[in-house]
C-alpha cells in the first residue's frame, strides 16, 4: 500500500469525467488500497480515484460502520449511481483537493446509490445526514465536479481570489 499524492484545484484532471470500471482486477483493489490508505492519513472522510489521479469510477468512504462515527473502517463503492434522492440538506463541506476552504452546500438529505464491490457484486446502499452528503460529494467528483461548483458564484470568485493570494505567498516563500 501506498499513500498517493492528492491533486490539488485548479489541476484540470479534477475536471475531467472518469469512465466506468469493467475490470475488477488486482489492479483495480490495490488502488483501492491505496486511496484507502491516502484518504485515513490525509485524513479526509472520503475520497475519489480522480483526485489521485486517476479517471476511473470509484470512490472509498470512510467510517463504513456507522453514520457519525469515524473509523477505520472503509467502504470501497466502484461504479456508484445514485438511484433515487429525496429531501434537503446543508452542510458545511470541505474537500481534499480544495486547500484551505470550507462552505455551506444545498444537497439532498437522502440518498440511494447502487455500486459494484472490487470483486463486481452488485450492492445497494441508503443513507442521509452526513453519510449521504459525502456520498453525493464523492460521486460529484468522478463527473469532473468539486463542491466550488455548488455555491454561488460570489463565493467562488472570493475563493479564487484567496487562493491566488495562497499560492503566490506560498512560491514567494
Ligand atoms: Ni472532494
Amino acid at each position: 500500500m501506498a499513500i498517493l499524492p492528492i491533486l490539488k484545484y485548479p489541476d484540470p484532471l479534477l475536471r475531467e469525467k472518469s469512465k466506468e470500471v469493467e475490470l475488477f482486477d488486482d489492479g483495480l483493489k490495490a488502488l483501492a488500497a491505496d486511496m484507502a490508505e491516502t484518504m485515513l492519513e490525509a485524513p479526509g472522510a472520503g475520497l475519489a480515484a480522480p483526485q489521485v489521479g486517476r479517471l476511473t469510477r470509484m470512490i472509498v468512504i470512510a467510517g463504513a460502520g456507522n453514520d457519525e462515527d469515524f473509523d477505520e473502517r472503509v467502504l470501497t463503492l466502484v461504479n456508484p449511481r445514485i438511484t433515487w434522492s429525496g429531501g434537503e440538506q446543508v452542510y458545511n463541506e470541505g474537500c481534499l483537493s480544495v486547500l484551505d476552504y470550507s462552505e455551506n452546500v444545498i444537497r439532498a438529505g437522502e440518498v440511494e446509490v447502487q455500486a459494484r464491490d472490487l470483486d463486481g457484486r452488485p450492492f445497494t446502499i441508503t443513507a442521509d445526514g452526513r453519510r449521504a452528503v459525502i456520498l453525493q460529494h464523492e460521486i460529484d467528483h468522478l463527473d469532473g465536479i468539486l463542491f466550488l461548483d455548488r455555491i454561488s458564484s460570489l463565493k467562488r470568485d472570493i475563493y479564487k481570489r484567496k487562493l491566488k493570494k495562497i499560492m503566490k505567498e506560498s512560491a514567494d516563500a
